[in-house]
């Protein structure tokens, strides 16, 4: 009697594990899934891209290829995941003026300044918004950018005279310099449109 008293708690209790495990608050949302792969998918094609072309062309050749390639890199990945992706820059520090932010995205990056400055670090900021979107979208996530040591070559704060040279050629009013390696340069964000 007692045996089966033990054996029907283990049940029931094997029972509410497994629904914990199918519950769906357990996972994100796939809106949110797909998000996450297209920013992580991007952010790695993009960094790769950079270390091959500045291992190949030096500096001022991995810039032509920033300025040609990135956009490009972007759109195909957006378009592999079915999301619409980019980057921008923290308010006053745009290189591209294709990457000026839209208004949801320059509000997502000051709340990311703020963190920031709260002592939360870049790797930490992430935010997904699922209310209050207009028609047709079904989700926008945001995840900071950090400046790693690779990146100073083209937005630290010692330029050689080439780089500055074709950064002034091609970005007459980049503003992207004078990072240090922790800073928050920017930040991706993605858009998931509804299902039909
Ligand atoms: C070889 C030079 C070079 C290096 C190294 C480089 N970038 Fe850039 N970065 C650029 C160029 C050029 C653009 C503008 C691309 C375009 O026209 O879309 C850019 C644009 C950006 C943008 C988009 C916002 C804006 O201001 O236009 C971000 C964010 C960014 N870079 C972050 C990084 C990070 C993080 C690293 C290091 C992992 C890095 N970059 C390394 C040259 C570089």
């Amino acid at each position: 009697m007692r045996m089966r008293g033990w054996l029907l708690a283990g049940m029931v209790l094997g029972q509410a594990q497994a629904w914990a495990q199918a519950a769906p608050a357990a996972e994100p949302a796939p809106e949110q899934a797909r998000a996450q792969a297209a920013a992580q998918d991007l952010g790695r094609q993009l960094k790769a891209a950079l270390a091959q072309q500045l291992e190949r062309g030096g500096t001022v050749g991995a810039i032509t290829f920033c300025h040609e390639e990135a956009p490009l890199i972007a759109a195909r990945v957006g378009a592999g995941h079915g999301v619409r992706i980019g980057r921008v820059a923290v308010a006053g520090r745009l290189r591209s003026p294709a990457n000026t932010a839209e208004s949801w995205q320059a509000q997502g990056l000051a709340g990311f300044e703020g963190r920031v400055a709260a002592g939360e670090p870049v790797s930490a900021l992430v935010q997904v918004q699922r209310q209050d979107l207009p028609a047709g979208v079904a989700l926008r996530l945001m995840r900071g950018i950090a400046v790693e040591p690779m990146c100073l070559a083209c937005h630290g704060k010692e330029l050689s005279a080439d780089t500055r040279a074709a950064l002034q050629r091609l970005y007459p009013r980049d503003a992207a310099t004078g990072f240090a390696v922790g800073d928050l340069r920017g930040a991706m964000w993605v858009e998931v449109p509804a299902a039909q």
